[in-house]
């Protein structure tokens, strides 16, 4: 794997110069204009999007202040760590700058505690998830400071958290605030965490070029990680009740928004020097990026993806794209010539097929599948979500397997 030029041409000497270049005060920021606006300016809607959003970036900020100190422990070098430490004062900041918003503008309390617990209602399904891996993957990386957990651990951190989900929305809340000429402290406070943020983003990308050039196993790694979070990511700006104008109320659209978060993660991927068509994530990193967020955005709002709704229907083109995801994954070399079919009690059947060193999918049945799945259309949803764990699903008869089950031992390595 060929090193990038991205990667190459910043040093961690200029990342760390910057950060003492670039240092601001959280606590200087005037968040009196924001105070008055917050109650006489927005209209309600508006008002409940930014609680929806601020509160998200609140969280997110004082759960990466919090999980960030082992990677300082696990990386191998000392610009390494030393930049790490910058960068967890920095988190510290924003959550501070956010924490301070909380009490002085929306009134949640001035014990941060206390502020994150009154707006913790407002996180969504899929941000919970990806947070609750960010945890878990701290407390991994404290026994296992392998080069590949490393990679995962930033993959995580940095491209997924700050690349993909929270530069794209402090992008969108900077543009749409300015343009209207509100909250004037906020923005100001934007303005320094994004730049903040391009910084470790910069860091998190040069970093893992090095390991996947030191370790080709974080490669593989990373691709494990990016499919296990992805039914999650997708899942994590999608507003409440699927009420769009959480969105549109500020002048833009969920399209917009995953449409930077999947511009983003691929660039980076390929900055840190790795062809993201050939981590088996899922995503269809062939295609555009409007793309990649149109069909996340198809699955989301059918409900295949994101929290379970009741009474989803099958939608011939989310089942498609569902599918065609699948065989993204899947690892044909696990199993050649292998066909599998899925028997839904309640929908068409779909099958998978196994052509060598490709997979293909369609509707309708094969004449002799090596594998069948019988269950609920509903059931398999949950299981492709992530909502429900594959294995507890088979013991609990909620899938039924026939054929050649042998196939099912050898899953987790074909489908990873
Ligand atoms: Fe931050
Ligand atoms: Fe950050």
């Amino acid at each position: 794997m060929a090193p990038t030029v991205a990667a190459e041409k910043i040093t961690y000497g200029d990342l760390y110069s910057r950060w003492e270049q670039g240092n601001w005060r959280a606590t200087e920021i005037d968040f009196s204009v924001d105070r008055e606006q917050w109650h006489r300016d927005l209209d309600e809607i508006q008002r409940r999007s930014a609680l929806w959003t601020y509160s998200m970036f609140f969280h997110g900020e004082d759960s990466v202040t919090d999980n960030l100190s082992p990677f300082i422990d696990a990386a191998p070098r000392e610009e390494h760590k030393y930049f790490l430490a910058t960068q967890q004062a920095d988190e510290a900041r924003h959550a501070v700058l956010f924490a301070r918003f909380m009490d002085e503008v929306v009134g949640a309390g001035s014990d941060t505690a206390t502020a994150l617990a009154r707006t913790d209602t407002h996180l969504t399904w899929g941000f919970r998830h990806v947070f609750a891996r960010l945890d878990t993957i701290a407390s991994e990386l404290r026994r296992d400071r392998s080069l590949p957990k490393l990679a995962q651990a930033i993959t995580l951190y940095h491209l997924v958290v700050e690349a993909t989900l929270a530069q794209p929305g402090q992008h969108f809340i900077e543009e749409s605030l300015r343009q209207r000429g509100l909250l004037p402290g906020l923005r100001e406070g934007i303005a320094h965490v994004s730049r903040d943020e391009q910084r470790h983003i910069a860091f998190g990308v040069k970093m893992l070029s090095e390991l996947v050039r030191e370790d080709p196993g974080c490669v593989t790694a990373i691709g494990d990680l990016l499919r296990e979070l992805l039914p999650y990511t997708t899942s994590v700006f999608v507003p409440p009740g699927l009420d769009e104008r959480y969105v549109t109320s500020f002048g833009f659209t969920l399209e917009q928004v995953h449409t930077r978060g999947a511009e983003s993660l691929d660039g980076r991927l390929r900055a840190a020097g790795i062809d993201p068509t050939t981590l088996r994530v899922g995503l269809p990193f062939d295609l555009p990026p409007e793309e990649r967020a149109r069909r996340g955005l198809t699955l989301v709002r059918a409900g295949y993806l994101g929290e379970r709704l009741d009474g989803v229907t099958p939608d011939a083109e989310a089942t498609a794209l569902l599918f065609d995801g699948l065989r993204r994954t899947v690892d044909a070399t696990q199993a050649p010539g292998a066909t599998v079919q899925w028997d839904f009690t309640d929908a068409e059947p779909w099958h998978l097929r196994l052509d060598g060193e490709a997979a293909s999918v369609g509707p309708g049945r094969l004449e002799h599948p090596d594998l069948v799945l019988r269950c609920r259309f509903e059931d398999w949803l949950d299981i492709v979500a992530g909502r429900v764990d594959p294995w507890r699903a088979l013991l609990r008869g909620r899938i039924r397997p026939r054929g050649k089950l042998r196939m099912l031992v050898r899953a987790p390595k074909l489908f990873a």
